[in-house]
């Protein structure tokens, strides 16, 4: 048969990598980071000069670098132009410059068109994918059979993702990420938001192995 779709949508800093990347390893599935590809983007663009608030020079270059992804969720990679990119796509640069750089209709284009095609072949040649984004559960897969929308509190995302960062500044931390959600649910095209028939689930209160559990559940129920 065919492997099984999950997709998960939902804010910066909401838990989306770990949970997907457990699931993944709890169901021997597949795993894809949408959001590294657009950071891949970003950082190409950055190397290249491309002044990424010319939307038109993001558009006319977009179709340049070749952007690849390692699916398997005990390692996962992206290479740009055959380049290792996994920590320089983690820069303040980067990170201050994708919600830009996501926003143009030919980088959304292309890259939700690699996405469907890595999730036809996991669904092919292996036993499913976890696909983690902001616009899964809208347009790349919205007919996948395990939809979530995963939230937390503002300010629950805020420690995490300052100790990811290793940070102290949760304040700063929490101001770069409200901003970085009001760019990404406020652009025109496929925007942050949580599609109608969505699951949503708020980690707030949960560890990761409880939020796990819960997404495993759903997924044996949908299988
Ligand atoms: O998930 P992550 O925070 O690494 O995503 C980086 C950025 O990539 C987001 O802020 C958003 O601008 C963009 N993105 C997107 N659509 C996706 C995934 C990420 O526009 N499916």
């Amino acid at each position: 048969g065919e492997g099984i779709v999950i997709a998960i949508d939902g804010p910066s800093g909401s838990g989306k990598s770990s949970t997907a990347k457990g699931v993944a390893r709890a169901r021997e599935l597949r795993y894809l980071d949408t959001g590294a590809m657009y950071r891949a983007m970003t950082w190409w663009m950055i190397q290249h000069q491309v002044d990424v608030a010319d939307a038109a020079a993001v558009a006319a270059r977009s179709a340049e670098p070749v952007i690849t992804m390692g699916t398997d969720p005990e390692a996962p990679t992206v290479r740009v132009d055959g380049t290792d990119v996994a920590r320089a796509i983690r820069t303040d640069e980067v990170t201050g410059r994708v919600s830009t750089v996501s926003a143009v209709p030919e980088v959304r284009e292309r890259l939700v068109a690699l996405q469907r095609d890595i999730i036809a072949e996991a669904r092919r040649d292996a036993a499913g994918i976890v696909v983690e984004g902001r616009d899964i559960t809208t347009v790349v897969a919205p007919e996948a059979p395990v939809r979530l929308y995963l939230t937390a509190s503002a300010q629950a995302r805020a420690v995490r993702r300052s100790k990811e960062n290793r940070t102290s500044d949760v304040a700063a931390t929490e101001a770069a990420l409200a901003l970085r959600d009001r760019l990404d649910s406020s652009r025109a095209l496929s925007p942050l938001t949580q599609a109608e028939d969505s699951l949503e689930l708020d980690s707030s209160g949960l560890s990761l192995d409880e939020v796990v559990a819960l997404v495993v559940k759903l997924a044996d129920e949908a299988a």
